[in-house]
């Protein structure tokens, strides 16, 4: 059963920290436990004026290209499976694709603006690999690295700091065709593309991601069929994708290093869907088990975060996983180990939510069903779990060892224009400082994150289910393009000007709000 919500009190929010010292702080260190599915949770929406994020905090919005940029075929851009995919019928929600977008090839100068506006000091966003090598390697298109130069110029001229993402699951068609990511080959391509972008960008980009959420590519796109390309392949090929897909990485950061001016040490890393778990408990048992769980890879290895992040910063794939799979990877695949663990500067976490797990009477990690009516985003996959923005740094951290950034987080709202012209996402906002009060706790225990990046600036093409989810902070009405900012988008830049400190002090203290 759920419980009902009940206001405790209202505060009114005085700028500039003014309530620092006057009401009572959080305790120092935050109870690593979560609270039980369903119980009260009264400590995480405590006044907690004192912020913890560090003065040169990232903050930021992120985007990427197929599903903002449009002009699908201008300019000498070539096909991506994208393009492709979201034309077959029923591959999209309505049949909808990426073709036009939110215009943003022709309207960056708007959206750098709104950036700008928003106080943002960080932008995430993706080069498409088929505007600048529209047959994914050899010819390159001028048009399409203009494109990218106007866009970083505009950014740097606003103060923005870019980061760029070489690959977000736009899989370029004539590769696609070759074989993609089955033939080995391919991590040669994407060396190629990755040496071709540090080369012309690496003055102005200091911050590079290689591939954004590989194990969800591989996952929906090879595996499901939900996602472009679109393929069913059989665990023991689909594992030598992701094989070919980590190759491409480590050669990637090879190629990015070799074409950097080494003045500008370039910073490496790869944003990955963290997929984890929480303590329902604030018990040592519950505690271990959920990171257990975070890092087993026996099943689901595709999906789960050591099969990845083992190879790329560990230089072995996770022994449960190699049980199942093992016999499933190339040949002589250890040979491959040293290319693929590239040393990185810091690992991108794309965390939407984690699942309860506590330790089973049989000593195993179990997963626990959220209850009845447990909140929800618009889209069915992310129930409301905040806790994911502690444990995923602080589990991440421990194992990896390495900076972190939070590269995406963000909430679905089936938003609307109200009569009175605004858009209320009250939702959107709420989740956000939910999450930011979880991510500013992982802070305090010195898990060291450098930046969090909304996902995402623009309502855009939501891959699969097209433009029937809404994740932006700021609405776009499709047929005219015109933009508007929501609610949340006010109020994301009254925590970025206060440094967080705004998101850990609440204007309306739901202290008995329902605690996922
Ligand atoms: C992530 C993707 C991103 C966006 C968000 C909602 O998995 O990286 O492109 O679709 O989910």
């Amino acid at each position: 059963m759920t419980q009902p919500i009940t206001r405790r009190s209202v505060l009114s929010l005085l700028p500039g920290g003014l309530l620092a010292g006057a009401l009572p702080a959080c305790a120092g260190a935050p109870s690593p436990a979560a609270s039980a599915p369903g119980a009260r949770d009264s400590r995480s929406l405590e006044l907690n004026p004192a912020s913890p994020f560090p003065a040169d905090f990232a903050w930021g919005v992120a985007t990427s290209a197929y599903q903002i940029e449009g002009a699908a075929s201008e300019d000498g851009r070539g096909p991506s499976v994208w393009d492709t995919f979201s034309k077959q019928p029923g591959a999209t929600f309505e049949g909808q694709t990426g073709e036009v977008a939110c215009d943003h090839y022709h309207r960056y100068r708007e959206d750098v603006e709104l950036m700008r506006s928003l106080a943002a000091r960080a932008y995430r966003f993706s080069i498409s690999w088929t505007r600048v090598l529209p047959e994914g390697r050899g010819q390159v298109n001028e048009k399409g690295l203009d494109f990218y130069a106007r866009l970083l110029d505009e950014l740097l001229h606003a103060g923005i700091t870019p980061y760029a993402t070489l690959f977000h699951w736009d899989y370029p068609r004539a590769l696609f065709e070759k074989g993609g990511w089955l033939e080995r080959d391919s991590a040669d391509w994407f060396a190629e593309y990755a040496g071709l972008v540090v080369k012309r960008f690496g003055d102005r980009v200091q911050r590079w991601l290689t591939l954004n959420e590989p194990n969800v590519h591989i996952l929906l796109g090879h595996m499901l069929g939900l996602h472009a390309p679109g393929l069913k392949l059989p665990p023991e090929k689909a594992v030598v994708a992701a094989h070919h897909c980590m190759r491409a990485h480590g050669k990637a950061v090879l190629a990015m290093r070799a074409a950097a001016r080494p003045a500008t040490h370039p910073e490496i890393g790869c944003a990955f869907a963290f997929l984890g778990y929480h303590p329902v408990s604030s018990s040592a048992e519950d505690l271990a088990a959920a990171e257990e769980l975070t890092f087993a890879s026996k099943e689901r290895a595709l999906a789960r975060p050591a099969w990845w992040l083992d190879p790329l910063l560990r230089g072995s794939y996770p022994a449960d996983g190699l049980s199942v799979h093992g016999a499933h990877l190339p040949p002589k695949f250890e040979r491959d180990l040293d290319e693929i663990h590239q040393p990185q500067e810091f690992l991108g976490l794309n965390l939407y939510w984690s699942e309860p797990t506590r330790r089973g009477a049989d000593g195993r990690p179990e997963t626990l069903k959220l209850p009845a009516g447990y909140p929800r985003a618009a889209t069915d996959w992310q129930p409301i779990t905040p806790q994911a923005l502690y444990y995923g740094p602080r589990f991440a951290y421990g194992r990896y060892q390495l900076p972190i950034y939070i590269t995406e987080n963000g909430l679905a709202v089936r938003d609307q224009l109200f009569l009175d012209g605004s858009i209320h996402d009250l939702q959107r906002s709420d989740y956000l400082q939910r999450a930011l009060v979880r991510l500013a706790d992982a802070l305090r225990e010195g898990v060291p994150v450098r930046g969090y990046f909304h996902w995402s600036l623009l309502d855009n093409f939501e891959w699969s289910d097209a433009y029937k989810q809404r994740f932006g902070l700021v609405y776009v009405d499709f047929a005219s393009q015109r933009r508007v900012a929501k609610d949340s988008f006010a109020f994301y830049r009254d925590i970025i000007r206060s440094n967080g400190a705004r998101a850990l002090v609440a204007t309306t203290v739901a202290a008995d709000v329902v605690s996922p």
